[in-house]
């Protein structure tokens, strides 16, 4: 039986309309178009794609931060349900409780008047959710040290210390009312190689103590194949494919995950040199392409990719795809 889905993404859209004309008519931009996702729950799920192709804003939508123009976000943990797009106030607050973000710039990210102690303890107050200073302290101490914070770094100013222990701080924040889903928006972009792996090996034993699931974002394709279970890849403002990570990363199926891929030759599945670089940049999101939104683009594209949009199928098992010729760019690849 397959795992249950903590975040059930249907038919989900969220468009920006921008206040001006052009030639007559209003600009929408169609950041999320029509994206259905299951998050399996415990899931260290990885979302990746080309700047602009709507990673960050599909993470907000099921956090309640962006606007849904249409479709739905159901939430399950197992104790608490909710539909997203429908969200009441109060519940809204319980959910705030159980779904967190953990942001992209430690730097930015922490005010610089407040104590770690403070910037920590500030969700719980903010909250309600404990009752007494002694009570909020020792909840800051226990997160601190699962984060791997000194408990005497409590007491300084987030300027003192270094990329990844801010980012420690920011994790212990987002962490410490307890959240049962995590969206991790290119969160160890900002820091150097060897700290990166500190961090996701930070966010990889938390995920298991704390019972969390994780969406995590990331342009950095090395560093979703190493650290994701699952993965799934976007353009444009809608999902091409997902797949176990590691299939994805011995077996990708679309035409656009394998020319992502064959920018890292340490990720090359052919290794040969022959894979499709990709030409040209990402079309707006305000002047999304018919048919295939990838045809403009793909190296394989055929007449009718310029009119018919491809079905959302099931290559393998869990192993999902549009494009109507992945089964031809797998059969291509070289033995
Ligand atoms: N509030 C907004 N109003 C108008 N357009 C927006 C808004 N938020 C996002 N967009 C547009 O939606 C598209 C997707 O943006 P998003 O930030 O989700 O991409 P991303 O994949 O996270 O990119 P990056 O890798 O650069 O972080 C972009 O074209 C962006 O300009
Ligand atoms: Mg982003």
């Amino acid at each position: 039986m397959s795992t249950p889905s903590h975040i059930s993404i249907r038919n989900l859209s969220v468009h920006y309309g921008l206040g001006h004309k052009v030639l007559g008519e209003r600009l929408v931009v169609k950041a999320i178009d029509d994206v259905s996702l299951d998050i399996p729950k415990g899931s260290f799920f990885g979302l990746v794609g080309e700047s602009g192709s709507g990673k960050t804003t599909l993470g907000r939508a099921i956090l309640k931060a962006a606007p849904i123009t249409s479709g739905h976000v159901r939430y399950n943990d197992g104790e608490a349900e909710f539909d997203i797009a429908n969200i009441g106030k109060a519940e809204l607050k319980d959910y705030r409780k159980r779904a967190q973000l953990i942001f992209q710039d430690p730097y930015a990210a922490l005010s610089p008047r407040m104590t770690v102690r403070d910037i920590i303890a500030e969700p719980l107050e903010v909250m309600g959710l404990t009752s007494s200073r002694d009570e909020t302290d020792e909840r800051v101490r226990e997160i601190a040290a699962k984060c791997r914070l000194n408990l005497e770094h409590l007491r300084r100013f987030p300027h003192a210390f270094s990329g990844g222990q801010r980012q420690r701080i920011s994790i212990a924040r987002a962490l410490v009312c307890q959240p049962k889903f995590i969206v991790a928006d290119e969160s160890v972009a900002a820091l150097d190689v060897s700290i990166q792996a500190d961090i996701l090996n930070l966010l990889r034993t938390l995920q298991e103590d704390m019972d969390i699931t994780f969406l995590f974002i990331s342009h950095d394709l090395s560093v979703v194949a190493h650290t994701c279970d699952q993965v799934a890849v976007m353009y444009l403002g809608s999902i091409v494919e997902t797949a176990p990570s590691r299939e994805l990363f011995s077996t990708p199926r679309h035409p656009y995950t394998k020319a992502l891929l064959s920018a890292i030759p340490s990720l090359d599945p052919d290794d040969r040199g022959r894979a499709q670089k990709l030409e040209g940049e990402i079309p707006s999101p305000a002047n999304v392409p018919s048919g295939c939104r990838f045809h403009t683009r793909c190296p394989i594209a055929k007449d009718n990719c310029r009119v018919d949009a491809p079905a959302w199928r099931e290559l393998a098992p869990e192993h999902m795809v549009a494009c109507h010729y992945a089964d031809e760019t797998v059969a291509a690849a070289p033995l």
